[in-house]
Order: structure tokens, then C-alpha cells, then sequence
């Protein structure tokens, strides 16, 4: 199948990691986010492994939260060694909540407010990604008050388009993230940061997208950072010891996508990073790299329950789901490509073509067009697969559907890791 994790059972039962993906759904209901616990710590250990062995010393992988953010993931985390990316007051609370050591944390994001910059610092976070002049200000300020020396990286953009979906891309100098080398404004930002006392810069951030499969993208973005970060030590006699060079690698999502091989490329970037330090003769930075996708992805599955199939005479077949954009709006906003079963009946051939439609009350909550599987009929479940990231991260209470419960199967067991929400939850901040 798709993924190893996945398989079909002596009752014709898609199974996760050994586990039966209908029993979990009639257990828990529909729609139901079920995630491989352990493909999970898999990919952490590969990154660690990988990122330890390859780079300086102090290298290290930081889960990017927005692909998937709840305590357990933390919890997980932890265990497993790995640095934290944050993006919001939001994650950096749950990472909190959860007992994770913040001082692995890094917080992202190109408009932190006030109130943000202070949750972070007495919460003793390790570093702001710092995105913009202003935003250094509030930190130099807030720490100052504080008493605290803060540590920061700086976002930059080296002007990198890995051409992947307009959306998702963020490492071009046309970005609402961080400031460009190009242009010089970069060069300039970096003296002013140092002048500001109660900031340490470590060093330098890029993102130059998501859903890569290359490794060109990143070696060509390590240049320029690393071209840059020469320029800065000679110019200015700062010098940097980090480079974070995000997140962006790919996932199989189909039987069209290719897969990575993270050891791999990893040890391929750091041969590309070791050659051009060598080159502009620049100590070797110890390197950040900031997974998300790549992490969870596959460990995911999301299940359904079939209310009808709708066949329009002369047109196509639509299966309607309990679940939809609500959910998973990945189809809805940039036409993801997903591969769909029918989970209780998986050993048997696709006999049909269909368009999967949520349950929300508008067209374009669809779930995948075009698919081929075998006719469901009412009550069984459909499977959608590689669901682990950006699903439960970017579900809404759109048409105010309470958002599902999820389960992680860890040896065998599966255990409730996020309540599904109830019809009081929804209501729970309404005033009379
Ligand atoms: N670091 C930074 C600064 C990022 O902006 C991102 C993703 C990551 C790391 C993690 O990238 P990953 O390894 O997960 O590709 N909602 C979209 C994805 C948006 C990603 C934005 N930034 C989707 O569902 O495809």
C-alpha cells in the first residue's frame, strides 16, 4: 500500500499499524483522526539521528507545531529529543500546558504582538525568530524589563522559489516573511540588531516553502545564507553561529508522488553546507531544520462514515461524508491531492469513480474529485490517507460541526488523544 503502516486485514478492513481502521471508527465515531503513534516517534528519531550525525554539534530538528498542535504531540516530542517551532500565542501556551522545555522553542511569526512577546518571555522561551524592525524593538524593550538578554534568530528571505503551490511558498523576496538579502535590507537590519542591548543574535532563519521532494532548493538556499552570514563576519565582525533552514520537505500523498529519503537528503545538504563554508571560509554554523509534514503526515488517517452515493444521470457520482472542508479544507484551498478507500471493504477492486463531498452547505466542500474506489453504501467508512498534518491543525466549527476526536495507536492500543468535541462546546463562549 501507500505507506507501510497501512494494510487489509482478514476481514477486508483497512488497518493502521496492525489496528482495524472500522473497529476504531465504530468504537470512536466518524469523522475520526487516527494517527500511527509510532511512524511518529519514527520520523523524529530519523531527523535527530540524521541531523546529529551529519551537522555540527547543537544541530537539532524543531517540530513545526501548525502541522499538527496538541499536548500529546509535545509530550512525544520531548520524549523523543526534538526542538519546538511556534507560530502563535496558542501553540506556545499548549507546548506550556504540556510540560515541554521551552527553552528548545523558537517562536515564528511575522506580526507577534506585545502581549505575545511577553507570554513568550515569561515563559522563558529559548529564541524569537524575529521577523521585522519594529517587532525588535518590542523585544528589546520587553526584555529589558525583564531583565533577560534575549535570544533571537533573524527571518530571512534568499529569494528561493522551489515552485510549489503559490500558497504554501514563503521563501521569495516578495514575502509578507521576514527581510530580504537582495536588497540590502537585510544587511542594514543586522547592524541595527547590533546595537540593541538586550538582544543576542544567534544567527539566521529561511523557509523556502513546503511539499519539496528536491534538494536543490535547500543547498541553493544554504548559500546564500551562508554567503550572506560571510559578508556580515567580514563587513561587521559579527559572527553567526546558527543557520535554521525551516521546514519544506515532501510527503507521499499518492501513488504519483514520489518519497524522500531524510537520511539522505539530510547528509547531502550537509555535505553542500560543509563545502561552501569551505569556500568563503566560514566556520561551519551548527544547523536548525524545521519539520512539520514530513513528520506526521503519513501516521495519519481520517475516517468517514457514507451517507449516500449520488449518481447524476450523465454527469458523475458524488459519495456524501460526515466529515468535509471542516475538517480537512486542504482540497477546498489548494486542490490537494488525496488517496480515498472504502475502509470497510478495502481488499475489494475500485469499481466506481466519485467525487467526495462534505457535509458543509456549500459546493466546494470537497474532500477529493476523480477518485476511484470501490461503491460504499450507507454506513460504511471511507478512508482518506496521509491526513496527519495540517488537518486537525486547520479544522474549523464551520456550519458549527464540532471537531472530531483523535486516537494514536501506539503497539497495538489505541488511546483518545483529543476529545471530539460536543454540541456544548460549540456554545461554550455564546452570551445569553
Ligand atoms: N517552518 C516555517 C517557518 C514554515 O512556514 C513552515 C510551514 C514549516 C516550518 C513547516 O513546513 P513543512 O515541513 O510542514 O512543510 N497549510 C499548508 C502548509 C503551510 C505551511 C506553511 N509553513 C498545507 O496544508 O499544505
Amino acid at each position: 500500500m501507500l505507506h507501510t503502516n497501512l494494510s487489509v486485514n482478514e476481514k477486508g478492513h483497512l488497518a493502521l499499524a496492525g489496528v482495524d481502521t472500522v473497529e476504531m471508527a465504530e468504537k470512536y465515531g466518524t469523522p475520526l483522526y487516527l494517527v500511527d503513534e509510532e511512524r511518529i516517534r519514527e520520523k523524529m528519531r530519523t531527523y535527530i539521528g540524521a541531523m546529529s550525525k551529519y551537522f555540527p554539534e547543537g544541530s537539532m530538528p524543531l517540530f513545526a507545531s501548525k502541522a499538527l498542535c496538541l499536548k500529546k504531540i509535545y509530550k512525544i516530542a520531548n520524549e523523543e529529543g526534538m526542538g519546538i517551532d511556534l507560530v502563535s500565542p496558542g501553540e506556545l501556551y499548549t507546548a506550556r500546558a504540556a510540560g515541554f522545555p521551552l527553552e528548545k522553542a523558537y517562536f515564528h511569526g511575522n506580526n507577534k504582538t506585545d502581549e505575545d512577546i511577553k507570554l513568550a518571555v515569561d515563559s522563558g522561551l529559548g529564541y524569537f525568530v524575529a521577523d521585522n524592525r519594529e517587532e525588535l524593538d518590542s523585544i528589546n524593550r520587553i526584555a529589558g524589563e525583564a531583565g533577560i538578554n534575549q535570544k533571537i534568530l533573524l527571518r530571512l528571505t534568499p529569494g528561493i522559489d522551489p515552485h510549489t503551490h503559490a500558497a504554501i511558498t514563503t521563501g521569495k523576496v516578495d514575502s509578507k516573511f521576514g527581510t530580504a538579502i537582495e536588497t540590502g535590507q537585510a544587511f542594514e537590519l543586522v547592524k541595527y540588531i547590533l546595537t540593541l542591548p538586550n538582544i543576542t543574535l544567534e544567527g539566521f532563519h529561511c523557509h523556502i516553502g513546503s511539499q519539496c521532494f528536491e534538494i536543490k532548493p535547500f543547498c541553493d538556499a544554504a548559500d546564500i545564507m551562508i554567503m550572506f552570514m560571510a559578508r556580515v563576519k567580514s563587513e561587521l565582525g559579527y559572527l553567526a553561529t546558527t543557520l535554521n533552514l525551516g521546514g519544506g520537505f515532501g510527503v507521499r500523498y499518492t501513488e504519483n508522488d514520489g518519497d524522500i529519503d531524510i537520511d539522505e537528503s539530510i547528509k547531502l545538504i550537509a555535505k553542500h553546507i560543509d563545502s561552501t563554508c569551505a569556500r568563503f571560509e566560514f566556520e561551519k554554523p551548527r544547523v536548525l531544520m524545521e519539520p512539520g509534514r514530513s513528520i506526521v503526515a503519513d501516521a495519519g488517517v481520517t475516517l468517514y462514515t457514507v451517507g449516500s452515493v449520488k449518481t447524476i444521470t450523465g454527469y458523475k457520482s458524488y459519495v456524501s461524508i460526515d466529515g468535509g472542508m471542516a475538517d480537512n479544507p486542504r482540497y477546498a484551498l489548494y486542490q490537494s491531492a488525496y488517496t480515498v478507500l472504502n475502509a470497510s471493504r478495502a481488499k475489494e477492486a475500485p469499481d466506481i469513480t466519485v467525487t467526495v463531498g462534505g457535509r458543509c452547505c456549500e459546493s466546494g466542500d470537497l474532500i477529493q474529485e476523480g477518485v476511484k474506489i470501490k461503491t460504499p453504501v450507507r454506513g460504511e467508512k471511507l478512508a482518506v490517507l496521509v491526513t496527519g498534518a495540517y488537518n486537525c491543525s486547520m479544522a474549523s466549527n464551520y456550519n458549527r460541526l464540532p471537531r472530531p476526536a483523535m486516537v494514536m495507536i501506539k503497539d497495538k492500543k489505541d488511546t483518545l488523544v483529543l476529545r471530539r468535541e460536543s454540541f456544548e462546546d460549540l456554545i461554550r463562549n455564546d452570551m445569553d
